[in-house]
């Protein structure tokens, strides 16, 4: 059993982990601990009375005793006597923002619990899971909290959300409602955040905690390229194999705010959701709101383990069941083969080499539709240029199959161009505030999806280009961020509500279209990996990490991906040298050993290569496809770094009978010492042979040696090594 209940107290277990609740006194819910497995279903010791004077109590005996203000509680409410940062801030009905949350019942559930609107970890055949429910009450008026707590035993997760709901006669304005709040009782962690720009996403950023707040908030209507709804905690000493660690997703793509108070003992409360800024919404008398849902993870065995519980994690409870054991498709994309500069003839050359050297599927990027030929013009307008691909998607879908090649398709749906029939038959329908001039961003407006008829239009869109040809694959972009929001179809006393019915709206469409065409593969984009989270990865795997292919490059951004996020949802490929986005010249193998960790595939002109550099190709694809469950479903190890100088990283089957890693030498210097590689992945009771060179290792050799990368003349070499548990 996941879930005790026990004289007022909880205790949520997992495989590994503990956490603790408790009721106590005046009904205040408080947490108890988050960590390694602990036998105690009360640890309310954990919060002692301490005289401190200066501290506003509901009850005078409370200044003695029980302190609102530094007590670790379950979630928190603005306008009492808590003056740290908190989770819920309402306006009621009578205009102030008080509100004082008391224990009002429980329940425990079997299995997890939909979270109405939003995407959410499911069950997915997996048993022993139970959801805590807890319901709390404001002490002055009708306003109910409902508190989630769904317990993954077998991945060492708990995921949290939580409704708000008003039973009151009048309206009320939630203002800001966090996903999940961890009060700690110490901060001496370092926090970790996946923070970058575009084409530099998720770069791993370290820090120690300190006194005040610390965190990110991004209001620009997307998860952004800036930060990450991914981020953890760990100790000081922690590395990938030592001490604890705290991994912590908001599953969401919209504003999104994570801030980390330090307060004056040193404590630290932790609080992640929507962003605040600009929110409000209204909950009309027994309606609620509902926040998206967070998880979180805890690992004793140091960063690593935290990595691979959220891998193992997001694939069992993220990803839809049909994506779990499906082999998808190696891919061609010709956004850098050919940018605009395309047509039918060029389309079906590429498929037909792609097809001989064993790619599964070509897929057309931006260009195909209205009179787009660069980036000023179009988007709304999704009939095929004829001009271009004459006999249309059809035909093209055809021709493509015909090689043995799979076709997809790029899409904007989001989009309007100001050069657009669309645009001239509804310009109301990007997003303005009346009166206001628009920012224009890649000359491109954004559609007000929160309104019916829009969302309607942009389902039937897609939907229309989706059913008129052979269509198996579908990347969905976005390539700008939301500005001056506004809706008509919104009262004046709603627009705060705009960014997350904008969300809502998007998984409302992605969910039409999924549920249209249940076989369809999407990968979502974001001008690269601008919409990275666990919210997209509900509707579809698979996601563009990044508009920067540089192979060199990209070892920073998928290392620091994969701190959250598992490799076989990040879409990495191989593309052209002089590299577009560097200009950085890296050797065939090198681009190919980084590209193989996440859903391979290519993106360069194949048709213009020598014959020995699509034979390498040939081999790569093939390599791909032998390995693909060790580096789709294994489990990841993140090895010896330097950066800039030197990465490695390998993939260990479930039984730890095979292990294939890659190691990366960046630069070289003159006359340099070797270097050793630790794989912690190795199993200290098995005898390993290395494939490409038959030596043989016991596993704990390999876990405290490792092996030794000899001195090597020579910049952005690679190679990968293959070691195999003798029978
Ligand atoms: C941005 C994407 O990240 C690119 O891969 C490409 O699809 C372009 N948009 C097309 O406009």
């Amino acid at each position: 059993m996941a879930i005790f209940f026990k004289d007022g107290c909880f205790k949520l277990d997992t495989k590994n982990t503990t956490y603790s609740i408790k009721i106590a006194d005046y009904g205040y819910v408080m947490h108890g601990y988050y960590g390694k497995t602990i036998s105690d279903i009360d640890v309310g010791y954990v919060y002692p009375a301490v005289k401190r004077s200066y501290v506003a109590s509901v009850k005078e005996d409370w200044d003695m005793m029980f302190r609102i203000n530094d007590a670790p509680q379950e979630y928190s409410a603005f306008g009492g006597a808590d003056f740290r940062t908190t989770a819920l801030r309402i306006k009621q009905a009578d205009g102030s923002r008080a509100a004082d949350l008391r224990y009002f019942s429980h329940e425990i559930i079997d299995g997890a619990v939909e979270v109405e609107g939003l995407p959410h970890a499911t069950e997915n055949g997996c048993e022993n899971i139970k959801t805590l429910k807890i319901i709390l009450k404001d002490a002055a008026t009708d306003v109910f909290v409902n508190m989630y707590y769904t317990v993954f035993e077998e991945t060492d997760v708990i995921a949290r959300f939580n409704e708000i709901i008003n039973k009151g006669e009048e309206s009320i304005f939630v203002e800001k409602a966090a996903s999940l709040q961890l009060d700690m009782q110490c901060s001496d962690y370092d926090f970790i955040t996946l923070a970058g720009a575009w084409a530099k996403e998720r770069h791993i950023k370290r820090r120690p905690l300190s006194v005040g707040t610390q965190g990110h908030s991004v209001h620009c209507g997307t998860t952004s390229h800036q930060f990450s709804t991914f981020f953890a905690l760990c100790d000081k000493n922690a590395d990938e194999n030592v001490g604890d660690a705290f991994g912590f997703h908001l599953v969401y793509s919209g504003n999104h705010k994570t801030e980390i108070e330090v307060e004056q003992f040193g404590n630290a409360r932790i609080l992640t959701g929507i962003n605040d800024e600009g929110f409000s919404w209204e909950i009309k008398q027994n309606d609620k709101f509902t926040t998206p849902e967070a998880f979180m993870t805890f690992s004793g065995e140091g960063l690593g383990q935290m990595s691979r519980n959220l891998h193992e994690f997001i694939i069992r409870h993220i990803f839809r069941p049909k994506w779990h054991n499906v082999r998808r498709p190696l891919l061609i994309n010709n956004w850098e083969a050919t940018y605009f500069d395309f047509n039918y003839e060029k389309l079906v050359s590429l498929a037909e080499t792609a097809g001989k050297l064993g790619i599964e599927l070509l897929v057309m990027d931006d260009g195909w539709f209205g009179k787009r030929e660069d980036d000023r013009t179009s988007l709304g307008d999704w009939v095929v240029n004829t001009e271009k691909l004459p006999g249309g998607l059809e035909r093209l879908a055809k021709g493509v199959n015909e090689k043995g090649v799979k076709f997809g398709i790029w899409m904007e749906p989001e989009m309007i161009s100001e050069d657009s029939d669309l645009y001239r038959a509804h310009p109301d329908w990007a997003i303005a505030v009346p009166g206001r001039e628009k920012t224009i961003g890649r000359n491109q407006y954004v559609l007000d999806i929160v309104r019916d008829e829009v969302k309607q239009y942009v389902i039937d869109a897609v939907s229309c280009v989706l059913a008129g040809a052979n269509i198996e694959y579908l990347k969905w972009d976005m390539n700008r961020y939301l500005t001056e929001v506004y809706s008509l179809s919104l009262s004046k006393d709603n627009q705060g509500e705009y960014f997350h019915r904008y969300v809502l709206s998007l998984y409302q469409i992605l969910d039409a279209i999924i549920t249209k065409f249940p076989d369809l593969l999407i990968e979502h984009c974001s001008g690269g990996g601008g919409r990275f989270d666990t919210g997209m990865l509900y509707y579809s795997p698979q996601i563009w990490t990044s508009d920067d292919t540089d192979a060199h490059e990209r070892i920073e951004i998928q290392r620091g991906t994969s701190l959250g996020f598992p490799i076989t949802c990040m879409g990495s490929h191989v593309s052209a040298v002089p590299n577009h986005q560097t200009g950085r010249v890296t050797p065939l193998d090198t681009r190919e050993n980084v590209a193989y960790s996440g859903t391979f595939g290519y993106e360069l002109d194949i048709t213009a290569l020598t014959d020995d550099e699509r034979a390498a190709i040939a081999e790569q694809c093939a390599f791909y496809k032998e390995n693909y469950n060790l580096i789709n479903n294994g489990d990841y190890y993140r090895l010896l770094h330097i950066p800039g100088e030197f990465s490695s990283w390998c993939f260990a089957s479930k039984d730890k009978k095979e292990i294939l890693l890659f190691c990366v030498q960046l630069q070289s210097g003159a006359n340099d010492g070797n270097k050793f590689v630790k794989i912690p992945a190795a199993d200290k009771n098995l005898r390993y042979e290395e494939a490409e060179t038959n030596q043989t290792y016991f596993g704990d050799t390999l876990n405290n040696i490792g092996i030794c990368i000899p001195y090597e003349f020579g910049e952005r070499t690679s190679f990968s090594r293959h070691f195999k548990a003798e029978k």
